[in-house]
């Protein structure tokens, strides 16, 4: 458990908070929820509706559809955040990978953070756009992977 001073320096460091001021920050600071998970424990899966946005305090999660794993993340990465914007369903599965501690910001909290510093809004379009941008990579080497493998078994 961190202590509420130790909650404000995580958070400022946080990359999609870093333009808050102070004064929001200790409200926001104090208003999260803090959770502790288990070693191979399933935070979400695919398909649940959302209601939390995590940010990884400690430890390391992976994201992942079905058994296939689409990204790991570790402390300061933020998830959950898309079925809060969008009201889908979230798009994965997050289970831990090592025991994890998160803290959580529901929908409110979120725009509320929002409508105080609109900024915070644009740095998850920029979190949003560097995972489009490594999955779009992903699906690159994927294509080329295939099409080697293809030409050596057509070579045969
Ligand atoms: P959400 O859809 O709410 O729940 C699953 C979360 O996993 C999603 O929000 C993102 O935070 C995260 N996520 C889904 N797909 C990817 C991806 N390709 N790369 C990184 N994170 C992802």
């Amino acid at each position: 458990m961190l202590s509420s001073f130790e909650r404000l320096l995580f958070i400022r460091r946080v990359s999609i908070f870093q333009e808050l001021r102070d004064e929001f920050l200790v409200k926001l600071a104090s208003a999260m929820d803090e959770l502790s998970f288990p070693t191979d424990h399933t935070i979400f899966e695919q398909g649940e509706e959302g209601r939390s946005l995590y940010i990884v305090v400690s430890g390391r999660v992976r994201v992942h559809v079905g058994d296939r794993d689409l990204v790991r993340l570790d402390a300061g990465s933020i998830f959950g955040e898309m079925a809060l914007f969008d009201a889908e369903p979230r798009s994965a599965s997050v289970t831990t990978t090592e025991t994890c501690d998160c803290l959580t910001l529901n929908q409110l909290q979120l725009i509320d953070a929002i409508e105080e510093t609109p900024e915070i809004a644009v740095n998850i379009t920029r979190a949003l756009s560097r995972r489009i941008r490594e999955l779009n990579g992903k699906i690159n080497s994927y294509e080329t992977e295939l099409k080697e493998i293809k030409a050596i078994n057509t070579s045969r």
